[in-house]
């Protein structure tokens, strides 16, 4: 059976703008996550509270989160690996944060340059910070179907993580297929053991296309019960600490599948559409959603 509703989880203006090498004009950031903001999707993750030297596209953080409008009933959250980014994103205004894991100790030490162990640490420094301020924490886990530096990830590893960030205190758990690389067969064998230690109303999925497997895994991820999926406007996105890991699965994408199958979005396709032409155009680039290919046919 599937849900009856979907919630979307848009993260173009973070994962989609982070691997991309020049530096995106802020206003073209605001501009975009304004144009989303009135497409009705419920999540539109805005940027990273990271240090710009390792991540130079979202150095403007602040700038963002002071220049966006913010349509009553939506989320903007934002990434934070440590205290340090947890209280700036605070004064920035953030509502709510994600702090960011791996299933993988290679991928770990490259993306937030510390081992699993130590990232959960500092995650509960910053989830204890979050629950005085009353902030929301969402978290992810990176290369739960594979990993650049170590190839083949066991599920029960991903499930650990999985379920620690969930006993922390994270709301919702993303499972991030971080280079794409899995299939049906894969996301089944890992959702079976993720659900086993936390709630399928807990979990989300994040996949990138790399392999072009992406809405095969959505769909089964739907199937064994998961309702939040994680998308980029425009198929947007990788991360830099992953090459060759390409976009995200393309917002229009999803809604179109989901739409198909009587799935409820509250999400204005013709909306996320035109807001993946502003991107395309401002990047100098060709969309990498399939929907949004078709409909400029017509
Ligand atoms: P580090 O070098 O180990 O940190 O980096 P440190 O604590 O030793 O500090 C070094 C310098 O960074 C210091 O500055 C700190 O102040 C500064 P300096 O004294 O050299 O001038 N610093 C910060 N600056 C701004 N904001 C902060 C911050 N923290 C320290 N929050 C650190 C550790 C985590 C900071 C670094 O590795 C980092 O920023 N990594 C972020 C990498 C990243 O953003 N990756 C992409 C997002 S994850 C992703 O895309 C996957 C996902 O989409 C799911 C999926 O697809 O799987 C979520
Ligand atoms: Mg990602």
């Amino acid at each position: 059976v599937l849900p009856e509703k979907v919630k979307i989880v848009e993260v173009g203006p973070r994962d989609g703008l982070q691997n991309e090498k020049t530096i995106v004009p802020t206003e073209t950031k605001i501009h975009l996550i304004d144009l989303l903001s009135e497409s009705g999707l419920p999540v539109i993750e805005a940027t990273s509270f990271v240090s710009p030297k390792w991540v130079p596209q979202m150095a403007d953080q602040v700038e963002v989160m002071k220049g966006i409008v913010r349509k009553p009933g939506v989320s903007y959250p934002v990434l934070t690996p440590n205290l340090k980014g947890f209280h700036a994103a605070v004064k920035a205004g953030a509502a709510e944060v994600a702090i960011f894991g791996a299933a993988s100790e290679l991928f770990s030490k490259k993306n937030i340059n510390c081992t699993v162990e130590e990232s959960l640490q500092r995650f509960d420094e910053v989830m204890k910070a979050a629950k005085e301020a009353g902030v929301p924490v969402r978290g992810y886990v990176s290369c739960v179907l594979g990993c650049p530096y170590e190839g083949k990830v066991a599920p029960e590893k991903v499930a650990h993580v999985a379920k620690r960030l969930y006993a922390m205190g994270c709301y919702e758990i993303s499972l991030g297929d971080t280079i794409g690389v899995g299939t049906p067969g894969s996301m089944t064998q890992m959702l079976t053991a993720v659900t086993k230690e936390v709630p399928v109303s807990a979990l989300a999925v994040h996949c990138h296309d790399t392999y072009g497997q992406a809405l095969a895994n959505i769909l089964v991820a739907l199937q064994m019960g998961i309702s939040v999926v994680d998308s980029s406007v425009a198929g947007l996105g990788g991360c830099p600490y992953a090459q060759g890991a390409s976009g995200n699965v393309a917002t229009e994408d999803v809604v179109y599948m989901l739409h198909g199958l009587g799935i409820q979005t509250g999400v204005d396709l013709s909306k996320v559409i035109s807001a993946g032409a502003f991107i395309c155009r401002s990047l100098n680039r060709k969309t990498s959603s399939k929907v949004a290919q078709a409909t400029c046919k017509l």
